[in-house]
């Protein structure tokens, strides 16, 4: 490949393409004009291999096992900033000066109630409804109580949009878990950050005082900052595709919902800890792995695996550092699921099928055990991934919506069925 052309040859004609470079990364054929020029389509069902987009926002090396979110490690984010910073660099594209922030905080906090006439939205669920079914259903609500933030044209309403949904997002999910669990919602507080108000809505009761350990919501914290975005993976695409329509952010986000409850995607967590209680004792994990193996069997290790990270996924690491933080915080001294888990990891990893195909613990595969620590039922676990990665969602589509050379999303296809034939009435049909 010349520095900044491919050549494509088909039979006797060739044609020059151009190469884009990435600031790092894998540089990229641009093939916008191939099929004016060949009449051919390129066909990769799976996106494998292809790049929908231009982004400045989050880059994986899967080799190297980097997630970089604006450029900055997703370790050093994790260790020393919070999730609300966070929110504003994904947005931004800079970490937020001290008055930056000041600001940041003050605007989310004033933004995390909800339309009171909401709340009712809810008791037309059944009480026993997935808490994803109810978050789906209700984020795609927003857009018929918010209608001063729906035109995607205005800078303005897209601020106060993005605003909205990363401030109501804590309170939908909380009352999403209330509703759940039969007790009555908790208003937010604006004296609480951010996961502190999170886990306060979700816990406290009417009866008593509830307060907030710090150390737990710190974890939560750094448990948003892990989910909050991660390029261009399944929920986000369909957010992109959603809004390249100019569909309002708060439907985008709902399709987006909609996308992370599958147990290939976002509900791998919910998957994975009902796996290892599945699996239930070390002495089981042989015949999991035998079955993951197996090709006629279709069971995955849940937690295992990735379409990007053919290394450790560097946010599994930081997981599993909080869960033992949150285990011993809690005074937890032996949790089986977690021996399970720390024993499967172990063998998986030395396994010449997991090491042939490079499948490593994902974000998926600790996480569990520490939202079931933190109280959470398994059912809620898809919902707080859709609650942190909710700020991803809304910076990939506020991307999508400020590049100018921004078009609808319309994809082609190869066609393998009947070629064009005449009605045949239904006296003639065998
Ligand atoms: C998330 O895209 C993102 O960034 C997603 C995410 C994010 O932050 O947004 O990181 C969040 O979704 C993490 C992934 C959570 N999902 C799971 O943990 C579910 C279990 N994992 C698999 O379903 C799978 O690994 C995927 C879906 C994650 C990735 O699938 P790919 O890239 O399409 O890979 P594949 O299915 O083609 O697998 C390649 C090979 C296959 O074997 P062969 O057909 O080549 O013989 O690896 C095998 C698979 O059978 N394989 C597994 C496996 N995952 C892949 N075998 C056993 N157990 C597994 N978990």
């Amino acid at each position: 490949m010349s520095d900044n052309t491919a050549k494509l040859t088909m039979g006797d004609k060739s044609w020059d393409l151009k190469v884009r470079p990435g600031s790092i990364g894998p540089d990229v054929v641009d093939i916008a004009s191939l099929y004016a020029q060949t009449g051919c389509f390129t066909y990769d069902p799976g996106f494998t291999s292809t790049a929908s987009c231009e982004s400045a926002i989050t880059y994986i090396d899967g080799d190297e096992g980097t997630l970089l979110y604006r450029g900055y490690p997703i370790e050093q984010l994790a260790e020393h900033g919070d999730f609300l910073e966070s929110c504003y660099l994904l947005l931004y594209g800079e970490l937020p000066t001290k008055a930056q922030k000041d600001d940041f905080v003050h605007r989310v906090t004033y933004h995390t109630m909800i339309h009171e006439q909401m709340s009712r939205f809810f008791t037309g669920f059944r009480r026993d409804a997935h808490p994803m079914a109810i978050m789906v259903g209700t984020v795609g609500a927003l857009s018929a109580f918010y209608h001063d933030s729906t035109d995607i044209s205005d800078p303005h309403q897209r601020m106060v949009a993005s605003l909205r949904m990363i401030a109501k997002m804590p309170t939908i999910a909380a009352m999403a878990y209330k509703y759940h669990v039969g007790q009555p919602f908790v208003y937010p507080r604006n004296d609480l950050d951010y996961a502190s108000n999170f886990l306060h809505m979700c816990f406290a009761v009417p009866c008593e005082e509830y307060k907030v350990n710090p150390v737990l919501a710190r974890a939560m914290d750094r448990i948003f900052i892990l989910h909050a975005d991660h390029e261009q993976n399944a929920s986000t695409s369909t957010v992109r595709l959603a809004g390249s329509s100019g569909a309002n952010p708060f439907a985008c986000i709902a399709a987006g919902i909609a996308c992370l409850w599958g147990p290939a995607h976002g509900g791998a967590n919910e998957a994975a800890l009902n796996m290892l209680s599945e699996i239930g004792s070390v002495d089981r994990i042989p015949e999991y792995i035998a079955r993951a193996k197996d090709k006629n069997d279709p069971f995955r290790l849940m937690g295992f695996g990735h379409r990007v990270y053919k290394n450790y996924d560097p946010r599994a690491r930081i997981m599993q550092k909080t869960t033992h933080e949150v285990l011993a915080e809690l005074g937890i001294r032996d949790d089986p699921l977690l021996d399970v888990a720390m024993e499967l990891e172990k063998i998986a990893l030395n396994d010449e099928y997991f090491i042939e195909k490079k499948l490593y613990p994902n974000i998926d595969f600790y996480s569990g055990i520490t939202l079931r620590a933190l109280g959470f039922p398994t059912t809620m676990f898809t919902v707080l991934f859709a609650l942190a990665r909710t700020v991803g969602w809304i910076a990939q589509w506020k991307e999508m919506v400020e590049d100018p050379s921004q078009k609808i999303g319309r994809p082609r296809q190869l066609y393998t069925g009947a070629a064009q034939r005449d009605y045949l009435p239904v006296s003639q049909r065998r």
